[in-house]
């Protein structure tokens, strides 16, 4: 058995993680910054990177504890390095490569987007299944977060290419923004699931786009800004969400939920339209919403083509994800010296 100690300081959540055969989840500790944040509205990232600092050691010994592993043991240590805040960065890789120097293990550079989509491969409990699935390449991957809304050709794990991105929102944001609008509090997308479950999604036509007929790209400001209209009132200053009933706003949360899971289908139709995959792989924090995640298993079935979801805790940031395509990378033979550098954006 291979072992291997993932860290994950991208933004704000602290995370240490120990996998097994990079598949198999020991433990995972992530602990959220929401609160230091939440009165600024947003990640303040000279905070998240001080809050990392403080609390990352204390991380790290639990997740080693709550694997029972000893850092003998370790077959190697994992770090996100790119893309995400810089001084958070800096404070995960940091700790990687003294720890990887300390115990004479190697270190493993990953980039926290690709690791997303790995994500899609880890499993807990008892009963689990080490193999890759035999028909995984090529694959389309779609990254769904709330700092990414991205297309990828994939090969491998991190044979990975670009082919389509946001071009200003990315989709978690509009769930934020939309979570903001009906006064739900943050982060917003748990929650504006959990409101659109007593809604109608046939309640509201919202506009959405798919920037004409052949790009890749995505866009949710428009739609953000329809729903903003829709309960403020026009210019979005009329009024606020307490004019509406909570009957009214449940549809609001629906209709929305139903309109960014169509054009996230939309697009990844389109891509598999001009090439065909073998499977869809999909990750991020907007991959636990249920009604996106049962839009995207329709199209497989539609398609005829797998579509792997991570299990809902590993959809959001996580080192665990971090941890299993680090020992995806070392059973390749890669891995990086103390050199590693940290990229805000690749
Ligand atoms: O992957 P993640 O933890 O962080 C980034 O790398 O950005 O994603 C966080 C985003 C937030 O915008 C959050 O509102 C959204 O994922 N999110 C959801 C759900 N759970 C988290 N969006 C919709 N439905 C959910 N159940
Ligand atoms: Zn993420």
């Amino acid at each position: 058995m291979s072992l291997t100690l993932g860290l994950e300081t991208t933004c704000d959540e602290t995370s240490a993680a120990v996998v097994a055969d990079g598949v198999r989840v020991c433990s995972t500790v992530v602990r959220s910054q929401i609160d230091l944040h939440a009165k600024f509205g947003g990640v303040v990232p000279e905070i998240a990177a001080r809050a990392h600092l403080e609390i990352l050691n204390a991380v790290i010994a639990r997740a080693m504890e709550e694997a029972g592993v000893t850092a003998e043991q370790l077959n190697g240590v994992g770090v996100a390095n790119c893309p995400g805040l810089i001084g958070c960065l800096l404070v995960g890789v940091a700790a990687a490569k003294a720890l990887a120097f300390a115990w004479e293990k190697p270190l493993v550079g990953v980039n926290h987007v690709h690791a997303h989509l790995y994500a899609t491969r880890l499993q807990q409990g008892t009963e689990i299944d080490v193999r890759p699935p035999a028909e995984l390449w090529p694959a389309l991957g779609l990254v769904i977060s709330g700092g990414h809304t991205s297309m990828y050709w994939m090969d491998g794990f991190t044979q990975v290419r670009r082919i389509g991105s946001t071009i200003d929102d990315a989709v978690g944001e509009a769930f934020d923004k939309v979570a903001q609008i009906l006064q739900l509090g943050y982060p917003g997308g748990p929650l504006v699931e959990q409101l659109a479950r007593s809604g109608d999604p046939g309640a509201i036509q919202f506009p959405t786009s798919l920037l004409g007929r052949e790009s890749l790209d995505f866009s949710f400001s428009g739609l953000k800004t329809a729903v903003l209209y829709y309960v403020n009132g026009s210019k979005g200053i009329q009024r606020d969400a307490s004019a509406l009933s909570r009957q009214e706003l449940a549809d609001v949360a629906a209709s929305f939920e139903r309109a960014a899971a169509e054009v996230l289908a939309a697009k990844c139709r389109r891509a598999l339209d001009r090439q065909p995959a073998k499977s869809l792989l999909v990750g991020g924090g907007v991959s636990a919403n249920g009604t996106i995640r049962t839009k995207l298993l329709d199209l497989g079935r539609e398609l005829g083509l797998q579509v792997f979801l991570p299990a809902p805790i590993f959809c959001t940031d996580n080192a665990a994800m971090i941890a299993g395509l680090a020992a995806h990378e070392l059973q390749s033979g890669h891995q990086h010296g103390l050199n590693l550098p940290v990229l805000a954006t690749v």
